[in-house]
């Protein structure tokens, strides 16, 4: 591409996503590789800078992850954040050092001072607050280096080799907690890096349908469409890019919020492109039939998405090419660790094996979640479809507890509604990540007009998060909890008790199954 890149260096830090996100919020386009990655290849990408993240190690440690010293003869600037940072003095004739009884050691806000006459800091205040994660620091910096920010524990929390352009500083720039973090991230890529910006989805754009056309060429696309962002857009840019040729297979199983499935259809009616939207929805119901248990849910709806869509693309026949919604997080979660199975996510990840294709395509392989959403709003797809919210792949079926049936499914699909709706009304949609109803499968006693009622409790569950593994409960105004229990049990039948969720993830998750 014709963009500039910058590469993040990954040494097993927690925000090392966090950083990259932050360099392109910049306007610069950047990759997050292993630091395994073979200097050949990281030279191939001809990167203007470099960043090395933070990591959990001690550069003394023997196993602790370590630069290939051929990345300082590269005549590339380079960041070092933290472990990075160590990493750096070390490298070049520095001293670590680990912090005897906490002097020197930092963790969070701390209040530092800084050489404005560094270009890293050119421009901004000389004090200002800092967020630390550190045990080790550095005791004696390398030669050609000088000092560039100092706290009250630590002397050493920035070095700067300005004639080289490398910089290694102990706190996370990237983090909001830094007051001028953003600021400091802007001055290594603009003024030391020499970073021009223009990475714009608007750019992206351009390049990528000029790159997809050329790869497809007359091929034909088949992609599986679950109505959620990603597959909509990668399916609105293959339409850009090569309409007539492509077929996008919606199967709609009967477990999506109300409308969803002809908003999701209504979106697609602007392109030249093969829709089939299979109407699946009693198949799904059948095999949920008498299926409580949540991991069975689960995997009764995975493996009849499957059946139902490898019906339809033996229909179609033989495909060039297989085209998935994958997006970067994806990519580099994909390899991270084999932790605990919670829940078997279901997206059609698992589709490759039943259909007949000579490639995959990802195009959204390189992108975040809002970069996605900005490139479905450049290629003209719905703001409601680009601004929606997360939606599992199993839909309204893990969010009805216990049985599935059409009639219990009806009763939350309108009671979600309500609650989207005056949340909505109230404004607040952009302030929560996720919300939604959940039928439980608990019945209390009610009374309503002058009668007895038998009926289900409702929950509420909306969550504050940004990367969905923790989140917490949103505090929502009382007055807004009010109307939506109001109309809930006054438009709804067969519910007679609304419930608020103020658990936090963890304990709980965000979905109830
Ligand atoms: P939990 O419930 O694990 O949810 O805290 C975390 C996030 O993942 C979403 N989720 C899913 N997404 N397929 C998906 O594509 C799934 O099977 C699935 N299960 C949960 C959930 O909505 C939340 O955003």
């Amino acid at each position: 591409m014709s963009h500039q890149t910058v590469i993040i260096l990954d040494f097993g830090g927690q925000y090392n996503q966090l950083i990259a996100r932050r360099v392109r919020e910049q306007g610069v386009y950047c990759e997050v590789r292993p630091y395994t990655t073979p200097l050949e290849e990281l030279k191939a990408l001809k990167p203007v800078g470099i960043i090395f993240t933070g990591g959990p190690g001690s550069v003394y440690d023997p196993a602790a992850p370590q630069a290939d010293p051929g990345l300082f003869k590269l005549g590339v600037p380079i960041l070092g954040i933290c472990y990075g940072c160590q990493l750096l003095a070390h490298n070049l004739g520095g001293r670590v050092a680990q912090a005897q009884d906490g002097a020197a050691r930092e963790y969070g806000k701390t209040g530092t001072s800084f050489d404005t006459g560094c270009k890293l800091f050119r421009g901004l205040p000389a004090e200002s607050v800092t967020w630390m994660s550190h045990g080790d620091y550095m005791e004696k910096v390398p030669e050609g280096f000088h000092l560039a920010a100092r706290s009250a524990a630590c002397p050493n929390v920035a070095i700067a080799d300005e004639a080289r352009g490398f910089y290694g500083v102990q706190f996370h720039p990237e983090v909001n907690h830094t007051a001028h973090g953003a600021a400091m991230l802007r001055n290594f890529l603009y003024e030391i890096c020499g970073a021009s910006g223009g990475w714009t989805m608007e750019n992206y754009k351009e390049t990528a349908l000029r790159r997809l056309r050329e790869k497809i060429g007359g091929g034909k696309v088949l992609l599986a469409l679950s109505g959620g962002v990603d597959s909509s857009v990668a399916a609105a840019l293959l339409a850009e890019a090569v309409g007539p040729q492509l077929t996008c297979v919606f199967v709609d199983h009967g477990l999506m919020r109300l409308d969803e499935g002809d908003e999701v259809e209504a979106a697609f009616s602007q392109w030249d492109v093969r829709f089939l939207r299979v109407n699946a929805e009693e198949r799904f119901l059948a095999k949920l039939a008498g299926v409580t248990e949540p991991e069975a849910k689960r995997k009764a709806i995975g493996e009849e998405f499957i059946r139902v869509f490898e019906a339809e693309a033996r229909k179609i026949g033989k495909v060039d090419f297989l085209a998935q919604g994958t997006i970067y997080p994806d990519v580099i979660e994909s390899g991270a660790g084999d932790a605990a199975v919670i829940k078997s996510h279901h997206n059609v990840g698992g589709l490759p094996g039943c259909v007949d294709f000579k490639e995959i395509i990802e195009p959204l392989r390189m992108l975040f979640k809002d970069e996605v959403r900005q490139l479905g709003r450049e290629l003209g797809l719905p703001e409601y479809l680009v601004s929606r919210q997360p939606f599992p792949g199993p839909g309204l079926a893990i969010r009805c507890i216990g049985g599935v049936t059409k009639e219990k499914l009806d009763l939350l699909r309108q009671a979600d509604f309500i609650f989207r709706d005056e949340i909505a009304q109230a404004g607040l949609s952009g302030t929560m990540d996720q919300y939604f109803a959940v039928l439980t499968n608990m019945r209390s006693v009610g009374v309503m007009g002058d009668g007895r009622t038998y009926d289900y409790a409702l929950a509420l569950r909306s969550v504050t998060t940004s990367d969905f593994m923790t989140a917490d409960w949103t505090r929502i105004p009382y007055g807004v909890l009010d109307r939506v229990s109001v109309r809930i049990v006054n438009e709804v039948p067969h519910i007679n008790r609304v419930l608020y969720d103020i658990t936090s993830k963890p304990p709980a998750t965000i979905e109830y199954e």
